[in-house]
């Protein structure tokens, strides 16, 4: 599996020493706030347990599902597979994402969340790739742990074809992997 990887793009200790920043920053910016942190599946599992247990102040979490639906049109709205279990009306959310990329599926969460009312509504994304943003969002993270290039990259719980999200670190494919 670690065959199919062409370029480590992000390490271990590197995804590490900045989740540890972000947890520290955020801590101090809801202290006291009892924030609720939403993860959106699946991609976010890896970043949402790291980050979440170096957060050092009282808080909850929760998680969404959301999937793009491929009707007979291919602009691939949006549908909420699982919502949010606890009520957020007045809460401080911070959602928590893998991957900022065309921005379409947070911007989807972002007004679904919205409309629940929270007191206060924040992005934090892992990864952000702002050269494949859809220029109809404007919408843009709060915090971000890594900008980087536009390349289709897996692991830390990034997926190709559902694959390679048990990798620790943030890689690049080698071309004859998108094969298989
Ligand atoms: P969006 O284009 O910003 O709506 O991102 C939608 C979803 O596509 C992300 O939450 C990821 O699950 C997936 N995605 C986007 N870029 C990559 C990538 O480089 N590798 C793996 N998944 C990606
Ligand atoms: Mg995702």
């Amino acid at each position: 599996m670690t065959n199919d990887i062409q370029q480590v793009l992000i390490s271990e200790e590197q995804l590490q020493a900045r989740i540890s920043q972000l947890a520290e920053q955020i801590s101090r910016e809801y202290a006291g706030k009892d924030p609720i942190f939403v993860g959106v599946l699946k991609g976010v599992v890896m970043f949402f347990g790291d980050f979440v247990k170096r957060v050092t102040t009282h808080c909850q979490i929760d998680f969404m599902w959301i999937s793009s639906y491929h009707g007979t049109d291919s602009t691939g709205s949006m549908i909420v597979k699982r919502d949010v279990s606890e009520n957020i009306k007045g809460r401080h959310v911070v959602i928590l994402e893998d991957i900022f990329d065309t921005g379409n599926s947070l911007d989807f969460t972002y007004k679904h969340l919205l409309s629940k009312e929270p007191a206060s509504l924040k992005i934090c994304t892992l990864l952000d790739k702002p050269e494949r943003r859809n220029p109809n969002v404007t919408l843009q993270p709060d915090y971000t742990g890594f900008v980087i290039p536009n390349a289709f990259v897996v692991g830390y719980g990034l997926d190709f074809n559902e694959h390679y999200r048990n990798l620790p670190y943030v890689g690049v494919l080698k071309p004859e992997a998108y094969e298989k």
